[in-house]
């Protein structure tokens, strides 16, 4: 049997108890296929699942749930060996050297699309995306609210919100955030760290409110989205970043006929989606071949260093997105 490296989880608990560990490769039974890893995502979710955060996770755990590399043995005839890849809805845990998949987890790579970028695409931008085009349905005269704007899931629904021609109110806690928020389209910067969001939205807005909301931060950003929304407005809440409740008064949405909906991608996923959301990330891998859309990586740590990664999510400071490699890489 062939071994791969693996990052688990045996307790719950800080970067430090991402361990490293030797194991056989799982088998391939029809359908599915072996990856040789490149490139993995490393997510937010990921450090809920360390922490014991993550919806019912127990230990031990695995974290990864995107990642990118080669067919290097098929049982799927639509992927022979050699094949380039992005793993997306994958709930086993990917911060690995080899990965075994279902052939209905992965896309093809455009030949243009190195692994790096692919990996950072399928929690942040599909999320971003299914959010924006089937949610909220944006449009071009939209007035687009996104949080932690300079985030994984923020820098990738800017540039999608701007390639729909909707104008994007971009907020983050500082000024670099906020001029790297500009550089990937953001129309109108908002530092929430320094003056009140919902003020300066009624003041961008002039008292007409914004007419969509994408909620990457929850708890009381939530609240205040929902009090500068637009009659009609839409929302897609899909985080609780500092796991706070959102204090909302129902008078802030229903009188506006406001649309609000949830979005988590694992249970989209659980739930069988996977060729709506295959579909929506080769649309978005086109976007990225032909140079429309720039997949910011912040950083990239050895596997081994998965503890570091997470460190430097946790510190708030990071633009854009980090990625674990392997040696093949
Ligand atoms: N529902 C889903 O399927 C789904 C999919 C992808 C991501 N998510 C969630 O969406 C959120 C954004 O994801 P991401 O990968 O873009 O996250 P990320 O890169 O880790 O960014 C999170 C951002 O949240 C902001 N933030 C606000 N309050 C914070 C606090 N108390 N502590 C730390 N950060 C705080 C920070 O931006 P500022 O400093 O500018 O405020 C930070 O950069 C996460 O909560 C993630 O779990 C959900």
């Amino acid at each position: 049997m062939p071994t791969r490296q693996a990052i688990i989880v045996e307790a719950f608990g800080g970067p430090d108890v991402l361990h490293l560990i030797t194991e056989e490769t799982p088998a391939l039974e029809p359908g599915l296929i072996r990856v040789a890893i490149e490139a993995i995502g490393v997510n937010r979710a990921d450090i809920l699942l360390r922490t014991g955060a993550y919806h019912g996770a127990q230990p031990p755990a695995r974290p990864g749930l995107e990642a990118a590399g080669v067919v290097v043995e098929s049982r799927a005839a639509r992927l022979p060996v050699g094949s380039r890849v992005v793993i997306f809805g994958h709930r086993k845990g990917l911060y690995v050297t080899e990965a075994v998949v279902h052939e209905d987890e992965v896309a093809l790579l455009p030949e243009v699309v190195t692994t790096t970028t692919a990996a950072a695409l399928p929690v942040n931008w599909l999320t971003a995306w299914y959010c924006l085009h089937r949610l909220i349905r944006l449009r071009p005269d939209d007035t687009l609210l996104i949080p932690a704007a300079a985030s994984g899931v923020g820098t990738a629904a800017i540039q999608i919100a701007r390639h729909v021609g909707a104008t994007v109110i971009a907020a983050a806690s500082s000024a670099e955030k906020l001029a790297f928020a500009a550089r990937l389209g953001a129309n109108i910067l908002v530092n929430y760290a320094e003056i009140n969001l919902l003020e300066a939205l009624r003041d961008i807005t002039e008292n007409k409110g914004v007419t969509a909301f994408l909620d990457t931060v929850g708890g009381q950003t939530f609240a205040d989205g929902l009090k500068a929304l637009a009659p009609f407005g839409r929302v897609a809440a899909l985080a609780n970043v500092t796991l706070e409740p959102s204090l909302i008064n129902v008078r802030d949405f229903y009188p506006k006929n406001a649309h609000i909906y949830g979005f988590q991608l694992g249970n989209l996923m659980a739930a069988g989606r996977y060729p709506e959301a295959r579909t929506d990330l080769e649309a978005i891998l086109a976007q990225v071949a032909n140079g429309t859309f720039q997949v910011p990586i912040a950083a990239t740590f050895p596997l081994a260093a998965a503890a570091a990664a997470h460190k430097q999510l946790e510190s708030r400071t990071v633009m854009g997105k980090l990625l674990l490699v392997t040696e093949r890489y």
